[in-house]
């Protein structure tokens, strides 16, 4: 799908990967809508991005996810594309893993991707089309001490978004997964608990402007999974 006049969501679009993708996707003429939490720096993307709609939402909350999706519905009369992006590491080895923390992170990796697939494919689905991207991470293709945690919560994205893929290709609904690896954003200071233990020596963190550029190429070729190129895992 090309993105040029297209609806498209972008949770976690206050910082970093999600931040990215909603300037480049504006710079391809889709009209945005904005989710995260910080609505503040929301409002300030979106003076920089005319006619984006700001949204505040917590993705952990089902009635906020219904609200995100009724007030697109209520300004674009469509939604066309939901990049689910938002979400949070917890580097700690497993025996130190605190099971507040995995469930919190279990909710916002795992659950709130489900929940958001679960409020837009309605709309989608009445008009034919849509595309859904999940951000997932190289860890889950990798086993990483340390990363177990982390790492469970986005293989368990990779299987949602496998089966999805085959239930909603019939209604026209192709769901793609995105596989960064290190990349320069806050995520490494805004870790649920754990520290960034480096990446693999010698391989530099992607900018977050290369993972929006193949989280756009996946949304145009429609590819089941796709990896950003020359990036370490994490
Ligand atoms: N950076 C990396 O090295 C890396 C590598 C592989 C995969 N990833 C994945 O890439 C995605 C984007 O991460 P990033 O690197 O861009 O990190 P980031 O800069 O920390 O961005 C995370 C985004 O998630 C949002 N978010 C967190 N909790 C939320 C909630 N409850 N409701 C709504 N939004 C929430 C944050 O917004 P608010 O705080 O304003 O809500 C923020 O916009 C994540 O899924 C992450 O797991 C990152």
């Amino acid at each position: 799908m090309e993105v040029s006049g297209k609806v498209v969501i972008v949770t976690g679009a206050s910082s970093g990967m999600g931040e990215a993708t909603a300037r480049l996707a504006h710079e391809q003429g889709a009209r945005l809508v904005l989710a995260a939490r910080r609505s503040d720096r929301l409002s300030v993307l979106a003076g920089e991005l005319p006619g984006a709609l700001v949204v505040r939402t917590d993705v952990t909350s089902a009635p906020a996810v219904d609200e995100l999706r009724d007030r697109a519905l209520a300004e674009f009369g469509t939604i066309d594309v939901l990049v689910n992006n938002a979400g949070q590491g917890l580097h700690v080895p497993l025996l130190e893993v605190d099971q507040g923390d995995f469930q919190a992170v279990w909710e916002l990796n795992v659950m709130a991707p489900l929940v958001l697939m679960q409020a837009v494919v309605p709309a989608m689905a009445a008009q034919g089309s849509g595309v859904i991207v999940n951000v997932s991470s190289g860890t889950s293709l990798r086993v990483i001490p340390g990363l177990g945690a982390y790492a469970a919560t986005k293989s368990a994205l990779n299987m949602l978004s496998q089966v999805a893929r085959v239930e909603l290709g019939p209604k026209g609904i192709v769901v793609s997964l995105v596989y960064p690896g290190i990349t320069d954003t806050e995520f490494h200071l805004t870790l649920r608990a754990g520290r960034f233990s480096g990446g693999a020596a010698g391989i530099p963190a992607a900018s977050p402007k290369l993972v929006a550029e193949t989280i756009l190429d996946a949304i145009r070729t429609g590819q089941a999974e796709v990896g950003v190129p020359h990036a370490a895992p994490n």
